[in-house]
């Protein structure tokens, strides 16, 4: 049975900064960030979304009042919730009118865990013809003011529904996944940044995709010229360029040319959200899937899935003929072009605003037009506010 990503949404809020004023500002070259990093505008999340209003924003758009009532499973993924305990699925449930008898879970292994819950919804509908599965990967990836991180923040949601003879995208049973215990990333439960070995960070990225890739190939006999795209966890869009050269010397001369051009389709968003941890494989897939003049029904797509600490995943999918049909993106164009404009001041001055004060508190939400809003705490409880 083909089962694999029969919807797939995004969402981020409504502001950003544009990071060749971030270079001016912190005295460094624009290309750099344009071109060293890859990246040219930043998702800025402001004090009235979090990662349980932006992954009810992504998966809203995509369901209809029937998948509501037959989702049997909620699968949220994240490394910046919003509780210890609770689990922020559950919260979903009751924002989305998801009905009550659905199991709900949050998944963590860094930015690896979207691609978790997505292979293990492709296994429970296999198990479960007729099943239906949302998987939401949600983040807010924060490394501090004037670090060198900082020009690779970000934030946003990705909402997938996982069902059999998907629209999309079939999930291929191929996965090759690895994890080591290392100290490239990491954030402690009393941190709200990220602790980071940026270059260390880097390099096992790459050490990982081609020891995957490797065995990939032992595993199932295919080289690179049965791929016609690869898809790559984005942290900033150079990384990924970076990997895929890694492997490109292995396809001919027009192929490589090719998936060159199919990688620039598959960063488009990219580089205007910057990273959002789990979900960022899966906006590189959207922009893929929406950007690419090329892709058609049958086309294989790679995709390479990385959570820091590590774990990573190699698999494929294959472009289905209606995968139009799928994708919810009209709103991702609105969304970006409706986007207001942050000085890089007020990107400093609001810093940070979203995690501190006391901890009950009235939050300001009238310039946000996102449905889902956060509107303050109430007796340490997140108030959560449907606007339509
Ligand atoms: N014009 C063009 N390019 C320029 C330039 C200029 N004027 N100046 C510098 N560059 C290039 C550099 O040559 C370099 O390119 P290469 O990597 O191809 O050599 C690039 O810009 C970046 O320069 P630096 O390495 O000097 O940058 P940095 O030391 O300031 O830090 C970083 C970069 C390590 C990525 C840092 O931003 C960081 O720590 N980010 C967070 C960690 C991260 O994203 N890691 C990615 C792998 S881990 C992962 O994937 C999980 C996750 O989501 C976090």
């Amino acid at each position: 049975m083909a089962v694999g990503i029969d919807k797939l949404s995004f969402f981020s809020p409504n502001q950003y900064i544009d990071l060749t004023e971030l270079a001016k500002r912190r005295d460094t070259d624009p290309n750099k960030y344009l071109i060293g990093i890859g990246q040219s505008e930043q998702a800025v999340i402001p004090a009235s979304q979090d990662v349980i209003t932006m992954a009810a924003n992504a998966a809203d758009q995509l369901l209809t009042e029937a998948d509501r009532s037959e989702i049997s499973m909620i699968m949220f993924a994240t490394e910046s919730g919003i509780d210890n305990s609770k689990s922020g699925a559950v919260y979903l449930q009751t924002l989305l009118g998801i009905n009550r008898y659905a199991r709900t879970i949050e998944l963590k292994q860094a930015c690896y865990a979207g691609t978790y819950g997505l292979m293990q919804a492709r296994d429970y509908v296999a198990l479960n013809p007729g099943a239906k599965v949302l998987v939401v990967a949600s983040d807010i990836a924060r490394y501090g003011l004037a670090t060198a991180g900082e020009v690779t923040q970000g934030g946003g949601a990705v909402a997938m529904l996982v069902t059999e003879n998907p629209k999309v995208m079939t999930l291929e049973r191929d996965s090759q996944f690895m994890s080591q215990d290392l100290m490239d990333f990491w954030r402690p439960v009393y941190a709200t940044d990220a602790l980071v070995d940026g270059h260390f960070s880097q390099d096992v990225y790459r050490e990982f995709f081609k020891e995957l890739w490797q065995r990939y190939r032992e595993q199932t006999g295919r080289t690179i010229a049965d791929f016609q795209a690869f898809a790559f966890h984005l942290p900033y869009t150079k990384q990924g360029l970076k990997a895929l050269k890694d492997i490109l010397p292995e396809a001919n001369a027009e192929h490589a040319e090719h998936l060159l051009a199919e990688f620039e389709a598959s960063r488009v968003f990219n580089k205007r959200i910057g990273n959002l941890y789990t979900g960022s494989l899966y906006l590189s897939l959207l922009s893929l899937l929406v950007n690419s003049a090329t892709l058609k029904a049958g086309y294989r797509i790679g995709l390479f899935s990385y959570g820091s600490g590590a774990e990573g995943e190699f698999y494929s999918g294959l472009v289905q003929a209606e995968f139009k049909k799928g994708l919810i993106n009209e709103q991702v164009e609105r969304l970006l072009s409706e986007r207001r404009k942050m000085t890089i001041e007020q990107y400093e001055k609001n810093y940070g605003q979203a995690l501190n004060g006391p901890l009950d508190r009235e939050i300001d939400f009238k310039d946000d037009p996102a449905k889902f809003v956060l509107a303050g705490l109430v007796n340490q409880q997140r108030q959560y506010i449907n606007q339509q």
